[in-house]
């Protein structure tokens, strides 16, 4: 990566962490930028910080985290080595709720310049709400995820949140399916 966007990503780190655009900075411990490769392929979007990432300032460490780095692995992929993980909203909710409208507005633009400088190959979009705040659909997950759509230049997937996997694990194969299909192109 060109030596000026890693400055420009750092400075927006930097912003992220002080921001107070929205009202969840008042119960935020820290905000959560996204980790680790700024020279990453591919870019995972989630929805935005729990308990604890709030605590650690870490995208996806708690369970759905390791269930997420585990698939990764399994498929070559690492958060270490080719893959930036981010968020839609960068300070937890309190209690976890979902993410209103005007946050999510508020929040986005940090989002998108990070796509800008890191300019991944692919982002996939994890959950509903991702996919929501990203692309503006109303469309079900079962019927988008796992296909290549192009968006204003960019190459976006849809796939189930580790989450959901965690209270349905019926779900898991077919994110398996979708990095595997992610980890050959
Ligand atoms: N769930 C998310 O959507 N993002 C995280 O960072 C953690 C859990």
């Amino acid at each position: 990566m060109d030596k000026n966007n890693t400055k420009l990503l750092n400075q927006i780190k930097d912003q992220v962490s002080i921001c107070t655009k929205c009202p969840l900075h008042e119960t935020r411990k820290n905000a959560v930028f996204g980790e680790m490769d700024y020279n990453a392929k591919i870019m995972i979007v989630g929805e935005g910080p729990g308990a604890n990432e709030d605590k650690t300032g870490r995208p996806f460490v708690g369970r759905a985290g390791k269930l997420l780095d585990e698939i990764l692995h399994k498929y070559g992929l690492s958060r270490e080595d080719g893959v930036f993980i981010s968020n839609i909203i960068k300070c937890r909710p309190p209690k976890n709720r979902q993410p209103k409208k005007p946050e999510i507005e508020q929040c986005l633009p940090y989002l998108e310049e990070q796509i800008r400088l890191i300019n991944p190959k692919l982002i996939i979009l994890l959950g509903l709400t991702a996919v929501k705040s990203y692309l503006d659909t109303d469309d079900q997950m079962k019927n988008i995820r796992g296909n290549i759509i192009t968006r204003k230049t960019r190459n976006i997937m849809a796939s189930y949140h580790p989450a959901a996997i965690l209270r349905n694990p019926n779900l898991r194969s077919l994110l398996e399916q979708d990095i595997k299909k992610v980890s050959k192109l």
